[in-house]
């Protein structure tokens, strides 16, 4: 590592604390006029770093700059997040990941973009993903478990998002079926969930796990804004992406482990906002109508239709007609 690369790991560290230029001279054993450029040479990058004479340096909170040094350091993840890739922007991190996964990207390789020029979402949309606004990441993962469990990826990085979210803004975050999290009645992150069979069909070779979070605000088209939002529009704060990033993989990494235990499934529940609902579902070109009575343990959205028959859908899109009286 280079001295800018100790420096950044050592302010991520200090938790908001100044630490004096002698003692980061010190630490990393160079002059301080070697820790002042370093710094300088920060700032160049993007970073914003605060100095106070009597005190020293450390990172603004409002830093919003996406630094692996960061998200390392917040980091309790064993397995996620061993390696990260940060980039200014691509087509999609989803794309990214599937081509690096295909040439043998390890598991837990982690891929994330100030923006995307064609960030993917569900059915073929397109995911909006202005630069700097949002936190976009796609996690590859190399399931051991059968196809059957890997099917609950999708619900459990949806419950592990939602924890991320909430914990550091305090606002309660719902997840609407299948995969998209809420504040407020609006949407503010969605998740898309790619898998590669190889030849061993009985689990995934890979599966890239997508989630876009839109942490500024910004000003979505008339249409889109009318349904989607931002944690900052919703809540007035302004989260870390870093640090949202690491508190995502810590959550992913617990459930996924879990898995097989569905240990996930009770908070889905519980969160899941069409539940007890009138409802439409499509599943592909097939349109019904109907109450969400529940989500079963494979995170199926049950619907109770209109002739008192019973679906449990595993995939599709279901949309809120009247809330249940
Ligand atoms: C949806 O809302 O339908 C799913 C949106 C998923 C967006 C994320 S952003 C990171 C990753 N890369 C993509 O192209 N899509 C996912």
């Amino acid at each position: 590592m280079n001295v800018k690369e100790i420096l950044i790991n050592r302010l991520s560290l200090s938790d908001g604390e100044y630490i004096s230029g002698a003692e980061l001279a010190r630490q990393i054993g160079v002059s301080r006029n070697a820790v002042w450029k370093a710094v300088k040479s920060l700032e160049n990058d993007g970073y914003i770093i605060e100095s106070v004479t009597s005190k020293g340096y450390r990172i603004a909170s409002q830093s919003n700059k996406l630094s692996v040094e960061i998200i390392t350091s917040k980091l309790n993840a064993k397995k996620l997040g061993k390696r990260i890739i940060i980039l200014d922007k691509t087509d999609s991190t989803n794309n990214y990941a599937k081509n690096i996964a295909a040439k043998g990207a390890v598991h837990g390789t982690v891929v994330v973009a100030d923006t995307q020029t064609a960030g993917k979402g569900r059915l073929g949309r397109n995911f909006v993903s202005p630069f700097g606004m949002g936190l976009y990441m796609s996690v590859i993962i190399r399931p051991t478990f059968s196809i059957d469990v890997a099917a609950l990826i999708t619900s459990a990085a949806a419950v592990a998002s939602a924890e991320a979210v909430e914990k550091l803004c305090g606002n309660d975050v719902h997840i609407k079926w299948v995969n998209d999290l809420y504040m407020n009645g609006r949407k503010i992150c969605g998740i898309l969930t790619e898998a590669s069979m190889g030849l061993e069909i009985s689990s995934p070779d890979y599966v890239v796990i997508g989630i876009g979070i839109n942490v500024r605000k910004f000003e979505f088209d008339d249409e889109l804004g009318k349904r989607v939002s931002s944690i900052e529009t919703e809540t007035g704060k302004i989260i870390n992406r870093n640090e949202l990033c690491a508190l995502v993989l810590d959550r992913l990494e617990y459930y996924i482990y879990n898995l097989e235990k569905r240990s996930h499934i009770d908070e889905y529940k519980r969160r899941e906002l069409l539940t007890g609902n009138i409802i439409t579902a499509s599943i592909g070109t097939e349109k019904i109508m109907g109450r969400a009575v529940g989500i079963d343990d494979n995170a199926n959205l049950i619907i109770e239709t209109e002739n008192g028959g019973r679906r449990n859908l595993s995939s599709g899109e279901a949309n809120l007609v009247r809330i249940k009286n």
